[in-house]
């Protein structure tokens, strides 16, 4: 991942949030200030790292081919996804594992994603804002139940509880390989309650062993979404699809969105970059269903490629999160509103008015 110029210079001196211009000095500042361990947990892949990278060389692959002296005084960076408009078509990931960021962190992320109004992949976090009556859009994520009655109740549980969809992590059978955790000897029971202080003694709970083939939901099929679209009237997301065939497969299995990701390449080193699967599985979609993308977003201009090969939005999962461990909720929405406010330049200055219009935009794919 490009480090910014900036990154000696943040060791050497302290930011204020203005003072850093991009989500890549969010992130540089944010290896800073954060545990070696926690940090790691976060920015890391799997094993070599291949597909971690393939997903930000992608977008270094990908150009546009701009629209010149169109009208741009007015531009509209809305969209609609599932009856909900947004600012701009983002959502924030689900992103387990916060509170190595800082304590509480699922409640300061949503109380972002409420005060920038953008949508958000989480229940966790999101009892107190619900509780005084706000409007936060929000999704619950869920890797799977044990059984049919079990996700029966849990669809009903997040409709009555007021979540406007379901995304569901298609791609987590097992825990996967992850070298930085191995090397570090993190321990996954860190990801509720942060990485111990200097001199605390806490037993080992659930440590990281090279390949340690710990099952999530390896039982899980598609049966799980008929059973969840069956069960609530919640549009459900199947996330983690970079095969075409498992596109179709979602869609002929009631998924109301398939979500082309590689988990912002922390499962399987060796797939495929998301923006690379892209375009595959929107032409095997064919507009029935939307389509979400998500791995590797830093800029606005990341937004406006993806969209325009296709995607109807698109999630981030790290960026808020380096906004988190730098200012906390205001670097949170700082990272947010930067996103957007790239967006929006990027639409201007490629000739288009709405979101429709990126669509239409044409993209090169440049071999290295
Ligand atoms: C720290 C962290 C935890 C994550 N936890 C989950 C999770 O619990 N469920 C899930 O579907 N995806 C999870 N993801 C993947 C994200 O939802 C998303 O696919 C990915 O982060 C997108 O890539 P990006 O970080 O480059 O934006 C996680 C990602 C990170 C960085």
């Amino acid at each position: 991942m490009a480090a910014s110029p900036l990154a000696p210079l943040l060791r050497a001196a302290e930011p204020g949030l203005m003072d850093l211009i991009n989500v890549h000095e969010f992130e540089d500042f944010a290896k800073v200030k954060m545990h070696k361990l926690a940090y790691d947990f976060i920015a890391g892949g799997v094993e070599d790292e291949q597909t971690l990278r393939a997903n930000r060389a992608a977008f270094e692959r990908h150009f546009l081919l701009p629209r010149v002296m169109v009208d741009v005084t007015t531009v509209d960076t809305s969209a609609t996804l599932f009856g909900t408009k947004m600012n701009i078509p983002l959502v924030i990931a689900p992103t387990g594992g916060k509170n190595l960021v800082l304590p509480n962190a699922d409640e300061v992320v949503a109380q972002g994603a409420l005060a920038t109004n953008t949508p958000i992949c989480s229940a966790v976090g999101v009892r107190k804002i619900l509780e005084e009556g706000k409007p936060l859009t929000w999704w619950t994520n869920t890797t799977g139940q044990r059984d049919k009655k079990q996700t029966i109740e849990y669809a009903k549980r997040t409709e009555d509880s007021g979540g406007k969809g379901i995304v569901v992590t298609c791609d987590n059978p097992y825990q996967s390989n992850r070298d930085r955790n191995n090397r570090n000897k993190f321990d996954y029971g860190y990801m509720q309650s942060g990485v111990p202080k200097e001199g605390e003694n806490r037993p080992p709970r659930n440590p990281a062993k090279p390949a340690m083939y710990q099952p999530h939901t390896p039982n899980m099929t598609w049966e799980y979404i008929r059973w969840l679209r069956g069960a609530c009237n919640l549009p459900v997301v199947a996330k983690g699809i970079l095969a075409p065939e498992d596109a179709e497969m979602a869609i002929q299995n009631g998924a109301s969105a398939v979500g082309v990701s590689n988990h912002g390449g922390r499962q399987l080193d060796g797939a495929i970059a998301s923006l690379d699967a892209l375009p595959d599985v929107v032409s095997v979609v064919k507009g029935r269903v939307p389509v979400f993308m998500d791995g590797g977003i830093r800029r606005g201009i990341d937004i406006v490629k993806a969209i325009a090969l296709g995607a109807d939005a698109v999630l981030v999962g790290r960026a808020p999160l380096w906004g988190l461990a730098t200012f906390g909720q205001p670097g949170v929405e700082r990272v947010l509103w930067m996103l957007g406010a790239e967006f929006k330049l990027a639409m201007s200055l490629a000739g288009v008015t709405n979101v429709a219009g990126i669509k239409k935009l044409k993209v090169r794919r440049i071999s290295a």
